[in-house]
């Protein structure tokens, strides 16, 4: 299992892409055959599916993350306007379907997700935070392409495609309630639970080393 990726020469950077903007940026492999395209932003389409998969309630993994109140009940123009998010889609090439995303932006070392933070919490304006140049990383696999063995490369493509654009950063993934595919994908990518970043009994705080 899988990808082999081949990254298109970069342009320059121009920053954050403006909302519905995608560019291409590789193009991967899977070993069953599957050819899919990496994208950084996400177009009216890709917005659509994000939308469409956030509210499916009979996604039990998916539902432990706030994507329902993020994307689903909320909406993505709203949250791209708000935060500093660089965001990056694996796309199906041959049916344009979502298969998987990776997200990254300044946040700071604990700050928990939406649905966990009171109204007040969540009306503060992230940007204005001194992040100490910590940042976040958040990824999701939709079926049938969850499990399948493509996120590790997929997310470490994209890790390294944002560490570039941003040297100084230092990684942190929170993770909710029991799990062990994220805790795995995290520990592939080279994570790590640290004491000293205290993690809680709902959130488990792992570093990038
Ligand atoms: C977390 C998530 C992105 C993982 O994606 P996935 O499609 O299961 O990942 P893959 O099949 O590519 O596996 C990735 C790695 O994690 C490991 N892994 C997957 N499931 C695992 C499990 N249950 N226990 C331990 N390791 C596991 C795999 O062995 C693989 O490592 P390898 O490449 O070294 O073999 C996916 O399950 C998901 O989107 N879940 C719902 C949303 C979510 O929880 N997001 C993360 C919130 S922090």
């Amino acid at each position: 299992m899988g990808l082999s990726i081949s990254a298109h020469t970069p342009s320059r950077d121009t920053g954050m892409l403006p909302l519905f903007e995608s560019r291409e940026i590789g193009k991967a492999f899977g070993t069953t055959g599957t050819a899919f395209v990496i994208r950084e932003g996400l177009d009216a389409s890709g917005i659509n599916q994000l939308k469409k998969y956030s509210l499916d309630t009979s996604d039990a993994e998916l539902q432990k993350t706030s994507d329902f109140e993020r994307f689903g009940k909320g909406s993505y123009e709203d949250w791209y306007r708000s935060k500093e998010r660089t965001l990056f889609a694996l796309i199906e090439e041959n049916t344009g379907t979502l298969a998987a995303l990776a997200w990254f932006g300044p946040k700071p070392l604990g700050r928990k997700s939406m649905k966990h933070l009171s109204a007040d919490e969540r009306a503060e304006d992230e940007r204005a935070m001194d992040s100490h140049n910590w940042h976040t990383i958040v990824y999701r696999s939709y079926p049938p392409f969850r499990g399948t063995g493509i996120m590790k490369d997929f997310v470490r493509f994209c890790m390294d495609t944002y560490l570039k654009r941003h040297p100084k950063a230092k990684l942190w993934a929170g993770i909710y309630g029991a799990n062990p595919a994220s805790i795995g994908l995290a520990t592939g990518l080279g994570f790590a639970i640290r004491e000293s970043f205290a993690s809680d009994t709902e959130e488990t705080i792992m570093v990038k080393e």
